[in-house]
């Protein structure tokens, strides 16, 4: 058997800098892989030595504890191919990609679809894991296929959109087999036609106000930064992983008798139930802009929890812990965070 050797292998590494929380946890051992090869001799030495591995993208959807044993593989796999046929562009991305920068990529090519995802933080390779989705768009309609590792047997796997059982903010990479397999490269079907999803109330009075009746994706694309700008922090400024919880989902009979005690409740018919918003609900339990010790609910959207510096996991878990008590004392309603944590 030969010995596996990496030599860009860096022992304890604060990685304050990978996560948007800006939480300063201490990786055992960290390799930025640039090359599937590279990858999958991480992964290889990481089983062969029983090493938990954390698979790292932008680091924008994970809450970080302070000591993470085992091996931290930041994935930094790079490049961009299209097939066009007629109207459809087959675009193809290494997951290393950052997100928002694929957005603005494919809209100055004239590929359109991804406009309404516009600055959400990430990578290419993390948008699957939760299905990312904003503005009336979510990222399965945009999806074509994908290409991952599988940690398990070392083979390389093609997986169509019904394969990644897509759901609300859920795949199968992140709920039926979290951790098995490793995102290479995503291909979006995107289109040479415009095709303008005005779905979402906030977007259709945003282009409204600016006296935009028919927006090109372009406009699309700008007045969604305009409102994630007004509403979400910059993690470069305010640490945060966006919304902390996913909306939930109650039955029909469940929102109605809500209804009834709450008549402003905010909640969208999601089938034959109803998707509350959860930033109302913690909002009326008197959060938005309260502080517990260093991390605090964000004083603009009562969904996003941020860490005003210098916080832990601990105190982020624990003022999580404390919003959710008085969700569910005052509506009776389970709060599901929507980041992972790790260590779990
Ligand atoms: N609201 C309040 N107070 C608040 C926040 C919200 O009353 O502090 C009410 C408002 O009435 C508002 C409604 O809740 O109209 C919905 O708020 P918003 O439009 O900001 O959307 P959201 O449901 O809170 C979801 C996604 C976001 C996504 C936006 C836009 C989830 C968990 N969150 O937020 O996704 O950007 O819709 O589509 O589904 C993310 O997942 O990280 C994320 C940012």
């Amino acid at each position: 058997m030969t010995t596996i050797q990496l030599p860009q292998l860096q022992r304890d590494v604060d990685l304050r800098a990978f996560n948007t929380f800006g939480f300063s946890a201490r990786a055992e051992r960290f390799l930025r892989v640039e090359s599937l090869e590279s990858l999958q001799q991480a992964v290889a030495l990481a089983r062969g030595q029983g090493w938990p591995l954390l698979v790292l993208g932008g680091g924008s959807n994970l809450v970080l504890r302070e000591r993470l044993p085992g091996l931290v593989v930041q994935i930094a796999l790079k490049g961009r191919s299209v097939h066009i046929d007629g109207e459809t562009v087959l675009a193809t991305v290494a997951a290393g990609e950052n997100w928002h920068e694929t957005v603005a990529w494919s809209l100055g090519q004239g590929y359109y679809g991804l406009e309404n995802l516009a600055l959400i933080p990430g990578t290419v390779g993390a948008a699957p894991m939760q299905n990312i989705g904003a503005y009336g768009v979510e990222l399965e309609e945009r999806f074509h296929s994908l290409k991952a590792l599988d940690t398990e047997t070392g083979a390389i796997r093609h997986f169509t959109r019904e394969a990644c059982a897509f759901g609300y903010r859920d795949s199968l990479f992140k709920s039926a087999q979290p951790g098995r397999y490793i995102i290479l490269e995503v291909t979006f079907a995107l289109s040479r036609a415009a095709l303008p999803v005005l779905r979402y109330r906030a977007l259709v009075d945003e282009l409204e106000q600016h006296g935009i009746a028919s927006p090109t994706p372009l406009d699309v694309f700008e007045a969604v930064c305009r409102i994630r700008r007004s509403k979400l922090p910059d993690p470069s400024e305010v640490g945060n992983a966006g919304s902390f919880f996913k909306n939930p989902v109650v039955a029909a009979d469940r929102y109605r008798a809500l209804h009834e005690a709450f008549p402003d409740i905010v909640a969208y018919p999601a089938g034959d139930a109803y998707k509350l918003a959860a930033g109302w609900l913690i909002d009326r339990c008197g959060w938005k802009g309260r502080s517990l010790g260093p991390v605090g609910v964000y004083r603009n959207q009562a969904l996003v929890l941020v860490n005003g510096g210098g916080g832990t996991a601990s105190d982020l878990l624990a003022l999580a812990d404390a919003v959710r008590a008085s969700v569910l004392e005052r509506f009776g309603v389970e709060l599901e965070m929507e980041p992972r944590i790790y260590p779990a």
